[in-house]
């Protein structure tokens, strides 16, 4: 199929996210190897951001290739009341290399499958219901995962978002929003404030999801992503 011919079926029979359908020019993507991703013109692109953050290991690892062949040959899918090796093993690896006492995981398809979890189980555990999440943070794209995010292109939906969820402001150095005078100084005022809202929200910051000595560390020395540290300490 000729290169124009697979640009026009990806537009006219499949939805891009988070993007205005009409203009869109998609690279048109051949291969990848390491970590260069190719078009089918032959340009090489620097696969600065691992695609999602998630081919970190890079493109074209034989490892993974060899791995995922020998699964679906062996058992390609059960549901998840089955027990299987892989999955044991992996939940044991998980377990090994996760801080303190996180020693179960619950396996998702996707990120923001694991937030929407996270807040269910957040919420089950605590019998509680606020959740504080920062403006500059994208958690996914279904329906809470989108209301914890902070992207303003949320509000074509928001009107219907998902009740109690308290926005804060990140600790985000480069364009501190108190006009702090050092990384640290912004990592002090922006856990100030996320006190002061909690506390406004009839809370305080221990009852949240988060660990409040874990919000301290990842306060600090953070830039605006640090959400994803506050992320993880929810994925319990
Ligand atoms: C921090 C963070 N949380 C959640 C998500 C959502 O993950 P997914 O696209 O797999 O649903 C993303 C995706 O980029 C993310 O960067």
């Amino acid at each position: 199929m000729n290169n124009n011919q697979i640009i026009k079926d990806n537009l006219d029979y499949t939805l891009f996210s988070w993007a205005k359908q009409g203009g869109l020019n998609p690279i048109n993507a051949s291969h990848a190897k390491g970590s260069y991703v190719y078009d089918r013109d032959g340009k090489k692109y620097l696969d600065f951001s691992s695609q999602l953050m998630n081919v970190n290991i890079g493109h074209g690892d034989q490892r993974i290739t060899e791995a995922v062949a020998k699964q679906m040959q062996e058992v390609s899918y059960v549901y998840p009341g089955m027990a299987t090796d892989v999955r044991g093993k992996l939940g044991k690896k998980i377990a090994e290399i996760t801080p303190g006492n996180l020693t179960k995981t619950f396996f998702t398809l996707g990120g923001a499958e694991a937030i929407e979890n996270a807040i269910k189980l957040a919420r089950i555990y605590t019998g509680r219901h606020k959740i504080i999440a920062h403006y500059r943070a994208y958690h996914g794209a279904t329906y809470g995962a989108a209301s914890a995010g902070g992207d303003p292109r949320k509000f074509a939906i928001d009107s219907q978002a998902m009740p109690n969820v308290v926005h804060v402001e990140n600790p985000y150095a480069y364009r501190c929003p108190w006009n702090s005078s050092s990384i640290e100084e912004c990592g002090e005022r922006a856990l100030a404030h996320l006190e002061r809202v909690a506390s406004q929200q009839s809370c305080s910051v221990k009852c949240r999801f988060m660990d409040v000595s874990l919000a301290r560390c990842s306060m600090r020395n953070q830039p605006w992503w640090s959400t994803l540290s506050l992320e993880t300490n929810c994925r319990v």
